[in-house]
C-alpha cells in the first residue's frame, strides 16, 4: 500500500492487516510505551481544507507516536488565500521533504489528484474527500465493530441517516462488504438515501423501524446541510420525528447493539442524547481507537510495515 485513498477496492487481508496492526498499537500512549520509532526522521505534513476535530487531532497525535515530526498547516493562514494552487502547495511542501500528507478536502478527488503528482517515496492519506470517501473513518469502524462483535460475518449493520452525502458511509459499506457483513442496510428518507444504494449491495429502508430491526451494530449520522441544497433540505425537526434514534427506538435493534456516529454530533436531530450518553454508546472508544487506527495506516504505508 502506497497511499490510502479510499477503501474501495481493498483486499479483506489488507484491511484485516490494518485492524491487526492497530490492535498492536491500541496501547501505545497509555502509560509506560509512550512511542515508537517507526517514522523517526519523517514529515507528516497535516493539510486539511475543511473543518476537523477528531480527525485532524488523532492523525497528529498517531503521527507523534510514531516518531514523526509533524506540520499542521493553517489553510486558513496559508497562501491557498492568495490563490495559489493545490498543486503548487503540494510542490511547495514537497520541497520541504515530506513524506506523507494528509488530506481533506471538499473536492472529492483532491487526494487523488495529488497522488498522481508527488515523488515515489511521498505517501498520501486521505482524510475525507467531498462525499467520496473517508478511509480512515471507515477503518476505525471497522475496528470498533470488531472490537465490540468480533466477527463481520453474521452482523446485521445499519447505517441512519443522510446517506447520500456521506463519504463516512461509503468507506463503511466498502470495507463492511469486502469484510464479509452478509445483512447491511442504508436507512432513512428517500431524499437522503436514494433507491440507487442498492446498486451498492445494501438494503435500502425508508423506515427506522425495518431498518434498524434486530441490528448488530446502528451507525448513525449527521444531516450534512454543507453539502444539501434548496429541497434536499429536510427540517432538523421532521428528520427527528422520523429518523431519529431515541431510547425507545433503539429497542426495535437486537438489546446488545451498539450506537456508532463518527461524529460531529448534532444532538435531537440525529440521535437522541440518552443514546449518545447512554450504555449502548461506543461513539468516544471509535475516536480513541482513531488514534491507533491511523498510527497502522501511516505504518504501513510509510514505515516498512507491509
Ligand atoms: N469523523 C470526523 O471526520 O470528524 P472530524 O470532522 O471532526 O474530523
Amino acid at each position: 500500500l502506497i497511499h490510502l485513498l479510499s477503501t474501495e477496492g481493498l483486499s479483506r487481508e489488507i484491511l484485516t492487516q490494518i485492524l491487526d496492526t492497530a490492535a498492536n498499537f491500541v496501547s501505545i500512549g497509555d502509560r509506560e510505551v509512550k512511542k515508537v520509532p517507526l517514522l523517526r526522521g519523517k514529515s507528516v505534513f497535516n493539510l486539511f481544507f475543511e473543518n476537523s476535530t477528531r480527525t485532524r487531532t488523532t492523525f497528529e497525535i498517531a503521527a507523534k507516536r510514531l516518531s514523526a515530526d509533524v506540520f499542521n498547516l493553517d489553510i486558513a493562514r496559508s497562501s491557498t488565500a492568495k490563490g495559489e494552487s493545490l498543486l503548487d502547495t503540494i510542490a511547495n511542501l514537497s520541497a520541504m521533504a515530506a513524506d506523507i500528507f494528509v488530506v481533506r478536502h471538499s473536492e472529492s478527488g483532491a487526494p487523488y489528484l495529488i497522488a498522481q503528482h508527488v515523488a515515489p517515496h511521498v505517501h498520501v492519506v486521505n482524510a475525507g474527500d467531498g462525499r467520496h470517501a473517508h478511509p480512515t473513518q471507515g477503518l476505525l469502524d471497522m475496528y470498533t465493530i470488531r472490537h465490540y462483535k468480533k466477527d463481520f460475518t453474521n452482523l446485521s449493520v445499519a447505517i441512519v441517516g443522510d446517506v447520500l452525502h456521506s463519504r463516512v458511509a461509503r468507506s463503511d459499506i466498502h470495507a463492511l462488504t469486502t469484510l464479509g457483513c452478509p445483512d447491511l442496510r442504508v436507512v432513512g428518507p428517500r431524499t437522503l438515501v436514494p433507491s440507487e444504494f442498492a446498486d451498492m449491495g445494501v438494503r435500502v429502508c425508508h423506515t427506522l423501524e425495518e431498518g434498524i430491526k434486530d441490528a448488530d451494530v446502528v451507525i448513525t449520522l449527521r444531516l450534512q446541510n454543507e453539502r444539501m441544497s434548496g429541497a434536499l433540505l429536510p427540517s432538523s425537526h421532521e428528520y427527528f420525528k422520523s429518523f431519529g434514534v431515541t431510547p425507545e427506538r433503539l429497542q426495535w435493534a437486537k438489546p446488545d447493539a451498539i450506537v456508532m456516529h463518527p461524529g460531529p454530533i448534532n444532538r435531537g436531530v440525529e440521535i437522541d442524547s440518552n443514546v449518545v450518553d447512554g450504555g449502548q454508546s461506543v461513539v468516544l472508544p471509535q475516536v480513541t481507537f482513531g488514534i491507533a487506527v491511523r498510527m497502522a495506516v501511516m505504518g504501513i504505508v510509510a514505515g516498512n510495515m507491509a
